[in-house]
């Protein structure tokens, strides 16, 4: 079993965050790495990036929002309990480069994966700029994090209850504006991706995008998340899960990503109902 060392919630409930003790993992992930999780021997394979983690205690940590059955099975887990199987590092590792001025952009629990590239981008020299949004501000996370993780936090709201009154795109506009962006990294949400690498595409400036599709095995061996990337086929856990943004068929991720939506929702329902 790999134990939950520390727990907490975020977020009002809807993302939880799990540190959970594997040290063989520990010691050699990378920034951009993620690990496939089973709650118990029937769970489903679940994928989830490292958010942190400690090589001396020997622990990783995820947080993950909660969307389904999987992830609410997650959230019943408490400190002292564990997830049976932890598969990992998994993905190819963040390309790290000193090139400047970098932008860095995170929506939803979209941050949580944007939090150990930040920090490593700016361990390497780069001028950090970290733009993060949520609905509303109690749906904001890690924003102490990412301010120590990079040179300048700007925060977005949609509803304006906290920061920018806005989207992340018109505050990384006002910056593209400005000049002298080398890097845009952006993960979150795949509508903010596609449109944030919509609006790098007319500054010439280059995207890297973080993508989740649906995965089994997360060794290139199923082909279920297969992308088009550049017009050609991609496996996201081996070639990936980051990709340029400028050439990533955005609109095919979506459909395959709802490809299961009325059998995940049926699950849940009877999950719920189960647990009520
Ligand atoms: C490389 C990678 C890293 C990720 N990192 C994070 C993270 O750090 N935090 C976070 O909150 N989420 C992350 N996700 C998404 C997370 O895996 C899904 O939210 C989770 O699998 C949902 O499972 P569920 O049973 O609770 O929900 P379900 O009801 O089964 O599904 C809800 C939605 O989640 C997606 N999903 C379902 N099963 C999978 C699967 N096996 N693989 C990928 N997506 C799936 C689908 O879009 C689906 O519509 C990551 C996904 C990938 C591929
Ligand atoms: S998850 Fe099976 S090939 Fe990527």
């Amino acid at each position: 079993m790999f134990k939950i060392v520390n727990r907490e919630e975020m977020a009002e409930g809807t993302v939880v965050l799990n540190e959970i003790e594997a040290p063989l993992i520990s010691r050699k992930a990378k920034p951009g790495q993620f690990v496939i999780l089973k709650v118990n021997e029937t769970g489903e394979r679940i994928p989830l990036t490292m958010a942190d983690t400690d090589p001396e205690k020997g622990t990783i940590t995820i947080i993950y929002m909660v969307v389904g059955k999987s992830t609410a099975l997650f959230k019943a887990l408490k400190v002292g309990e564990g997830y049976q199987d932890v598969i990992g590092p998994l993905g190819t590792p963040t390309h790290l480069e000193k090139v400047g001025k970098v932008v860095c952009v995170g929506g939803g629990t979209g941050v949580a994966v944007l939090h150990p590239i930040t920090r490593a981008l700016k361990g390497v020299g780069n001028e950090v700029i970290c733009i993060i949004g949520a609905r509303t501000r109690d749906l904001l996370i890690l924003e102490d994090q990412m301010k120590a993780a990079s040179h300048d936090l700007r925060v977005c709201t949609d509803d304006g209850s906290y920061g920018h009154h806005g989207f992340v795109t018109d505050v990384l506009k006002e910056i593209l504006e400005e000049g002298g962006v080398k890097l845009v990294v952006a993960i979150g949400p795949v509508p903010m991706m596609k449109f944030v690498s919509k609006m790098t595409r007319d500054y010439n400036v280059k995207t890297m995008v973080s993508l989740n599709p649906i995965m089994i095995d997360g060794t290139g061996m199923c082909g279920g998340c297969r992308v088009s990337v550049g017009g050609k086929t991609k496996f996201a856990c081996v070639d990936g899960p980051e990709f340029d943004g400028h050439q990533v068929d955005y609109d095919e991720l979506m459909a395959r990503l709802q490809a299961y939506a009325e059998e995940e929702k049926e699950s849940y329902d009877e999950h719920c109902a189960l647990t009520q």
